[in-house]
C-alpha cells in the first residue's frame, strides 16, 4: 500500500501577483448580476463591448472555414491573405501604404499588448501613460518587471498626454509612451499636432511610441458632406511607431479574439518568436472569417452602426449634463462617456454602488482607470439602444431626486 500523501499546502503565488489588481467594473458586474438573478431589472452600461455582433458574411466565412477543415494551426503572425487585407485596409481607409510584413495578427489587442510589451520591456523600465488609462496596459508592463508612471491628464488636456508632459515626465529609466486615441475610458482623441509632438519627443529620447487605435472607426466628427471624418493613423508619423488594433470594437467581434499589431520591420522577428511561444497562432477560424470584414458589404454595416453610436452619444452626453454630471469635453469617439460626479457625490465608487442598488443602473467607477481624480469620475458605456438610454436617464433622474 502507498504511504498517505503529505497534507497539501497551496504553492506560493508569484510575487508579481501583488501588482495585479482586479477590475472594479467586474465587482459592479457581479453585484448587478446577483441583483438581476434576485428579480431586479438592471440596465448595463459597464461593459466595454458593442451590442452588435459579427456581420452575416463574417459568420458564413467562419462556418465555411470550419467545414473546409481550415481549423489547423497557422503561422504565428497570421495567414498571409489576412495580413495583406489588413495592410490594404490602411490604404483604403487612411491612404497610407503599409507593407503587410509589418502586420502581426494576434489574439485580440490583448494578445498584441502581451507580445509587444514582452518584446520591449526589461525589468526596471518605466513607461509613461495618461491617467486615466485602460487598466490592463499597466499590468502588461508590470508582468515583465517594468513600472508605469501615470501622468495626470485632466479635462484641460482632453484627458490625454501632451508633448510637454512627455518631456517633463521622461526620466532616466523611461523607455516609452503608450496612449490610446480615442481612449478608454474617456472617448477623447489626441489632436494630430500633439501626437506629432509626442512622437518627436519620444524619438529624440530613443524611446518607443505605442498607440492603441482599437477605437478607430468609432469617431463621430463629420466632414462637410456629412460623412464621418477618419482620425489619421499614428503610423503616418514614421516607421518606428507601434500600433495596436483589433477586430473587437469597430468590427463587433470581441469574443472571436482577433486583433493586430503593426511594428517596425526591425522588431517583427522578435515578435514572431514570442508569438510562436505564447500562442502558436491566433484563432484560425477567426482569421478566415475576418477576411470578410473588409468587404464593401460588411464595411457599410459597420458605418451604419457607427452612425447609431454617434446618435447615442449625441443623446446621452447632453442628457447626463442636464442631470448634473460634468462632461467638459464631448468625447470624440469610442462608446464611453467619462463623467465627473463631484456635483452629485464625493465618492464615485459609492455613487456607482448606490446607483446600482437604487436605480438598477450599472456603470463603472473611475477607480479602474487611474489614481488621481478617479474618485470623481464614472464611466458610462453606450452599448445599448436609445430607448434603453432614455430609460437610464429617467431612472437616474428619479434616483437623484430621492
Ligand atoms: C483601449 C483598449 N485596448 C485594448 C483592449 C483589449 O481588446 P481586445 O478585445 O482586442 O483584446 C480594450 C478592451 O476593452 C481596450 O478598451
Amino acid at each position: 500500500m502507498n504511504a498517505p500523501l503529505p497534507a497539501w499546502r497551496p504553492p506560493a503565488v508569484a510575487e508579481r501577483m501583488a501588482q495585479i489588481e482586479s477590475f472594479y467594473a467586474m465587482e459592479i458586474m457581479r453585484e448587478a448580476t446577483a441583483l438581476e438573478q434576485a428579480g431586479r431589472s438592471i440596465i448595463y452600461l459597464c461593459v466595454g463591448e458593442p451590442d452588435f455582433v459579427a456581420t452575416a458574411a463574417v459568420m458564413d466565412a467562419a462556418d465555411a472555414a470550419t467545414r473546409r477543415g481550415d481549423t489547423h494551426y497557422t503561422v504565428a503572425l497570421g495567414i498571409e491573405p489576412l495580413r495583406r487585407a489588413i495592410a490594404a485596409f490602411y490604404q483604403t481607409r487612411y491612404g497610407f501604404a503599409l507593407p503587410a510584413k509589418r502586420v502581426a495578427v494576434t489574439a485580440g489587442a490583448s494578445g498584441a499588448l502581451l507580445i509587444l510589451f514582452g518584446t520591449l520591456v526589461n525589468p526596471g523600465d518605466e513607461w509613461l501613460m495618461p491617467d486615466p488609462t485602460y487598466p490592463c496596459n499597466r499590468r502588461f508592463v508590470s508582468l515583465f518587471g517594468g513600472t508605469t508612471k501615470l501622468v495626470p491628464c485632466g479635462a484641460a488636456e482632453n484627458y490625454q498626454l501632451t508633448p510637454e508632459m512627455v518631456e517633463r515626465h521622461w526620466g532616466p529609466n523611461t523607455r516609452g509612451v503608450m496612449l490610446a486615441s480615442p481612449s478608454n475610458p474617456t472617448g477623447t482623441t489626441v489632436p494630430a499636432a500633439a501626437l506629432r509632438g509626442i512622437h518627436e519627443a519620444v524619438r529624440a529620447r530613443g524611446g518607443a511610441l505605442v498607440v492603441d487605435e482599437i477605437y478607430h472607426g468609432l469617431t463621430y466628427m463629420r466632414d462637410r458632406s456629412g460623412t464621418f471624418a477618419e482620425e489619421p493613423t499614428a503610423l503616418e508619423l514614421g516607421d518606428d511607431v507601434f500600433v495596436i488594433n483589433s477586430f473587437s470594437k469597430y468590427f463587433s467581434m470581441t469574443g472571436w479574439r482577433l486583433g493586430w499589431l503593426v511594428a517596425p520591420v526591425s522588431h517583427l522577428g522578435h515578435i514572431e518568436k514570442l508569438a510562436q511561444n505564447l500562442f502558436i497562432c491566433p484563432s484560425t477560424i477567426a482569421q478566415h472569417a475576418a477576411l470578410e470584414c473588409f468587404s464593401p458589404a460588411s464595411l457599410s454595416i459597420y458605418e451604419e452602426r457607427r452612425a447609431q453610436f454617434a446618435a447615442r452619444r449625441d443623446y446621452l452626453v447632453p442628457a447626463l449634463r442636464e442631470l448634473g454630471f460634468r462632461i467638459p469635453n464631448t468625447p470624440q469617439g469610442a462608446f464611453y462617456v467619462y463623467a465627473d460626479v463631484s456635483a452629485l457625490s464625493d465618492d464615485s465608487f459609492r455613487f456607482c454602488t448606490e446607483l446600482l442598488h437604487g436605480a438598477g443602473v450599472a456603470i463603472t467607477p473611475g477607480r479602474d482607470f487611474g489614481d488621481v481624480d478617479a474618485h470623481r469620475y464614472v464611466r458610462f458605456t453606450y452599448t445599448i439602444d436609445i430607448a434603453q438610454l432614455q430609460e437610464v436617464v429617467l431612472r437616474i433622474k428619479a434616483f437623484l431626486k430621492k
